[in-house]
């Protein structure tokens, strides 16, 4: 990672707006001052581009840190400030979802359209009996039904979880029973890769196998028919998504709830073993959703067409394609599918197709389209383009211009966005029309986001200087706590410095001369892979799980594609070696990961090797395995229990 850093603090190149895009912008540079002067008046005053049934009286309550209470007097209800405020507007007509399906299909959806939807959906919801609080699993591909479901859950005061559809039975399994969901929502299938791969088996199979003492909360499982392929049906449990919403009746009233009604819960991984359940509350939330939206993509509803390419099992898709467009009533493609079927141009063609002005995506994205050249996006008109985004993880400098020259015609500003799971939304990015931006840097917090980089003990490091980033007061989308666990919520992320209130967030930082933050990765055991999250801890029980399997160590690799990549050292059991030849288990252990966890957490390597590197005290140094996983000379052993063992295992895994 060092060479990369030194490489980061070389970079000087600015490009500031043009004066063009600056006069125009929606975001301009007084926001700083205003939000500065009344943090409390200025996020009340973007509360109010929402439609409160009740309005609030009360901004921040911060009298029992770290359990905040935003705008807690105010009454809302999300669904209807992203659907039904819209039509009432008189723009039920506007485009909400440009749909694409991969093999090609297409499906245009107003305001209007999607508003009747959701209401029906949520009658079905009620006549199964979910009411406020209840928490509904939501396993869907890319389709507007996922859309609707979430806004559906929301609609009735429910509390959606969506497991993103690449995860496993085992994924879906733990995800619904530590929620307790009423229902599930799924499809037969959905398109990836030009075949219909199946999600109902999955739901099948994680409501079948029953672990001790784990009692089924399900009650009800709404499958949309999307893939067509043939699934198993269980008689009084599972219902037909057309047939169930077909009958349900049209009107729904729109109920208000108390701006703290829980909104979500959204999984996302730690340094245990154990995902996190991130619970995300109403008002706050679509507060910041809808305000970063607005500012950071400088949003024009009535003309821009917007897309953010996350999938909604992940939150870039729930507060960048649900709930920050459809509060901010804007036009967005929703694509079913993957960016190089049936060809590597896809994403270009869909950009040229439907006239997409504001692209958000992921620096890995960005690197592998690199690799493949820009000959293939040369090939389409992406002209109408005027914003890019970024998020997930650092862009590399070199990413960063070949994003701003080859997809932004040298023109379209870059935002590179920081925030995770638990911030809700954007928290770090440049203002387009307002900052001149750096290549790799995401650069100043939002206006209203307070962050410093600080050293262990809390104390800000100041320009120049490096440490770990703390966001020091409560923001409007900030989690509300680990679903069941209030004492992991407050040790995870608001213990570790001495000063009350300041939270943790897990990545170091530097701060440049100008004050700039360049974020430099997760300070923890967490890896990123492809800006996805994924646990080393989560990894190896998977690993250790496996009959072959005596102890396992996994690391996160630097990899040129994809930021990190997951490297595991595996010590086989005598027993096994005794009765199986070794041959082949490495890429049986990688399937065997992805079984349990899900394609991505498949290691990139899998290493069999036959001792780890400890400690005395029996800590294994992922520092060292590290080393070897990057192919670079091994650095200082001298802790170790036995300082041979790095040359042995070095040798193993040439
Ligand atoms: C990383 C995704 C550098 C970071 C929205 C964070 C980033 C984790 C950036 C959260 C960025 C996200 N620059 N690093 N622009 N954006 N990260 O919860 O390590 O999936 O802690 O949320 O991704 O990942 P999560």
């Amino acid at each position: 990672m060092s060479s990369q850093i030194d490489h980061v603090f070389d970079e000087t190149r600015v490009f500031p707006p043009s004066p063009e895009f600056a006069a125009a912008a929606v975001a301009q540079p007084g926001l700083y001052a205003e939000a500065a002067t009344d943090r409390d008046a200025f996020w009340a005053a973007q509360a109010r581009a929402l439609h409160w049934h009740t309005p609030f009286t009360e901004v921040l309550d911060w009298t029992t840190p770290p359990f905040a209470k935003w705008f807690a007097d105010g009454e809302l209800n999300v669904a209807y400030n992203c659907l039904d405020r819209h039509v009432e507007a008189g723009n039920g007509d506007r485009v909400a979802l440009l749909w694409e399906g991969e093999p090609g299909d297409e499906r245009r959806i107003t305001y209007a359209e999607l508003t009747a939807e959701v209401k029906r959906l949520a009658n079905v919801l009620t006549g199964m009996g979910v009411g406020h609080g209840d928490r509904v699993a939501i396993y869907l591909p890319m389709i507007p039904e996922a859309v609707a479901s979430m806004l559906a859950v929301a609609r009735i005061g429910a509390i959606h979880s969506v497991v993103f559809g690449g995860f496993s039975a085992d994924s879906l399994r733990s995800r619904i029973d530590d929620a307790g969901a009423k229902v599930v929502i799924t499809a037969d299938g959905g398109y990836r890769k030009g075949k219909v791969s199946p999600l109902k088996p999955a739901v099948d199979q994680a409501l079948a196998d029953r672990g001790e003492g784990a009692q089924l909360t399900v009650e009800h499982v709404i499958v949309v028919q999307r893939g067509g392929n043939e699934v198993e049906w269980t008689e009084d449990r599972d219902v037909w998504y057309h047939d169930v919403v077909a009958a349900a009746p049209a009107e729904h009233e729109a109920q208000a709830f108390p701006a703290e009604n829980p909104l979500f819960i959204l999984y996302t991984s730690g340094t245990t073993g154990k995902p996190k359940g991130i619970l995300h509350t109403s008002g706050g939330y679509l507060t910041q959703a809808s305000y970063t939206h607005r500012n950071v993509f400088d949003l024009n509803p009535e003309t821009d067409v917007f897309w953010c390419t996350a999938d909604i099992g992940w939150v870039t898709g729930h507060s960048y394609v649900t709930y920050g467009p459809l509060a901010n009533g804007a036009t967005q493609v929703l694509f079913e599918g993957t960016p190089d079927t049936p060809h590597p141009g896809r994403w270009w063609e869909i950009i040229q197709k439907y006239g997409v002005t504001i692209f958000y995506t992921a620096p890995t994205a960005i690197r592998s389209f690199m690799k493949s050249g820009r000959a293939i996006p040369n090939q389409f008109d992406l002209s109408s383009i005027r914003v890019l985004g970024s998020v997930g993880e650092p862009i590399n400098p070199e990413a960063w211009m070949w994003y701003r020259e080859v997809i932004g015609g040298n023109t379209a500003p870059i935002v590179d966005t920081w925030w995770q799971t638990e911030t809700g939304a954007i928290m770090i990015s440049p203002l387009p029309g307002v900052t001149a931006t750096k290549p790799g840097s995401a650069q100043t917090p939002l206006p209203g986001i307070s962050i410093d980089v600080v050293d262990d003990d809390g104390n800000e490091v100041g320009s120049g200087g490096g440490g770990l980033l703390a966001i020091t007061k409560p923001w409007p989308a900030m989690l509300r706590g680990i679903w069941g666990d209030p004492e992991r919520y407050k040790e995870t992320y608001w213990e570790k410095f001495e000063k009350e209130g300041y939270y943790f967030a897990g990545d170091g930082a530097r701060l440049d001369d100008d004050g700039d933050l360049w974020l430099l990765g997760r300070v923890d055991d967490v890896m990123n892979v492809s800006g996805h999250r994924l646990s080393t801890a989560e990894i190896e029980s998977a690993l250790v799980a496996h009959e072959a399997t005596a102890e396992a160590a996994v690391v996160g690799a630097s990899d040129e594609t994809t930021g990190q990549a997951v490297v595991a050292f595996v010590i086989v059991k005598e027993s096994y070696l005794a009765a199986h030849s070794p041959e082949g288990l490495a890429q049986q252990l990688r399937g065997w990961v992805g079984e349990q966890i899900g394609p991505i957490a498949r290691p990139r390597d899998v290493y069999i090797v036959n001792e780890l590197p400890k400690t005395r005290s029996g800590k294994i140094m992922r520092r060292l395995l590290r080393d070897v996983a990057e192919g670079r000379e091994v650095g200082d052993t001298t802790t170790l229990a036995d300082t041979a063992v790095m040359s042995v295992i070095s040798a193993q895994v040439k």
